[in-house]
């Protein structure tokens, strides 16, 4: 017995010698050391051994059976040392690896976000509505009439059982009055929806900031002052804020208001969008008494404001993510 363990012993250890690559391991490893290997086998043998030499031959079979695997590990490591000489992935794992490429916001996002903060400072809480509107919240309310050309099919996408996606983010005043109650002073940024066919000023969907101040005693003085202050803040201080006669349904009196904003180096006067007083009969839908509470409100293109200031000239590429393009801002 303790021959054949010698013998186990010394031809396993030579043939381990001869081994060249993983494969070859493997190979030895089931012959020896598996579970139906040589070292395995010797088992049942055991129970023939005389009592009295049993301990003997086990212990000579333990000595046997950590020399046999303890060469197995020293070869696997030497194996795997050594230049990879065998088929599949060959890793080096002391490669330097590919740098991740650091996202960053897009240049809409960051817009949103600066103007939510000038605003927040100036006490205005960001209010949210949803993107499929019904026509009440989109028209009817903001004091649109049924024949009003904003409502045309051609400028609108409705949908099935009169819901429409928002053309304006003016629904947000109309949901935040009908479930609040008065003053309240909100801003409200998000996505509309106009069928227009792209080209460089003109996208099928844009984003839009509105804002909305209830109070008693809010004057034109308030709707300029606010302008004025953002215009300061987020401009910078040679800003400055114009406003021209126009009409919405929503407001009365309205306006146009144009700010001067620092364009490619220069001073210039840039359309932003409207604002107004808020219309009474906007108050009367959502059940706000006329002759207690004044408000105004405002409403301009948010990708419009980044265009100019950033010196983008097609609205199109905003939107095609061409990472070359957003990585600039
Ligand atoms: N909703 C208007 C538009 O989409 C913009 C607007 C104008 C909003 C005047 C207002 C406002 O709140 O007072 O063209």
């Amino acid at each position: 017995m303790l021959d054949e363990l010698h013998e186990l012993e010394s031809t396993g250890l030579a043939q381990l010698q001869n081994v060249a690559d993983a494969d070859a391991l493997e190979r030895w490893r089931i012959t020896y050391l598996g579970t139906k290997g040589r070292l395995k086998a010797i088992g049942p043998a055991m129970k023939m051994v005389p009592s009295q030499d049993r301990p003997a031959v086990g212990k000579r079979l333990n000595e046997v059976k950590t020399a046999l695997e303890s060469a197995f590990g020293e070869k696997r490591a030497l194996l795997a040392r050594e230049a990879p000489r065998g088929k599949g992935p060959i890793i080096d794992v002391t490669e330097p690896g590919i740098p991740m490429g650091l996202g960053r916001r897009h240049v809409i996002s960051k817009t949103i976000d600066e103007i939510t903060e000038v605003f927040a400072r100036m006490g205005f809480c960001v209010a949210y509505g949803p993107e499929i509107e019904d026509e009440w919240h989109n028209f009817e309310a903001l004091n649109i009439p049924p024949d009003h050309p904003a409502r045309d099919p051609r400028d609108n996408f409705f949908l099935a059982g009169g819901l429409m996606l928002r053309s304006q983010t003016s629904t947000v005043q109309i949901r935040t009055m009908a479930r609040t109650k008065p003053p309240l002073k909100i801003i409200s940024i998000g996505r509309v929806y106009r069928p227009d066919t792209h080209d460089a000023t003109h996208y099928s969907m844009f984003h839009q900031v509105e804002g909305l101040y209830v109070d008693r005693n809010v004057t034109m003085v308030d709707l300029k002052t606010t302008l004025f202050q953002f215009a300061r803040a987020y401009f910078g201080p040679q800003a400055e804020v114009r406003m021209r006669p126009s009409f919405f349904p929503f407001t009365e009196p309205s306006a146009e208001v144009d700010m001067k904003m620092k364009v490619k180096g220069r001073w210039q006067w840039t359309e932003m969008g409207g604002c107004g007083m808020v219309d009474p009969n906007v108050f009367q839908a959502v059940g706000y008494d006329p002759e207690q509470w004044t408000g105004f409100a405002f409403g301009w293109g948010i990708e419009r404001i980044a265009m100019r200031r950033y010196g983008i000239a097609d609205i199109r590429w905003l939107f095609e993510n061409d990472a070359r393009f957003l990585r600039q801002f």
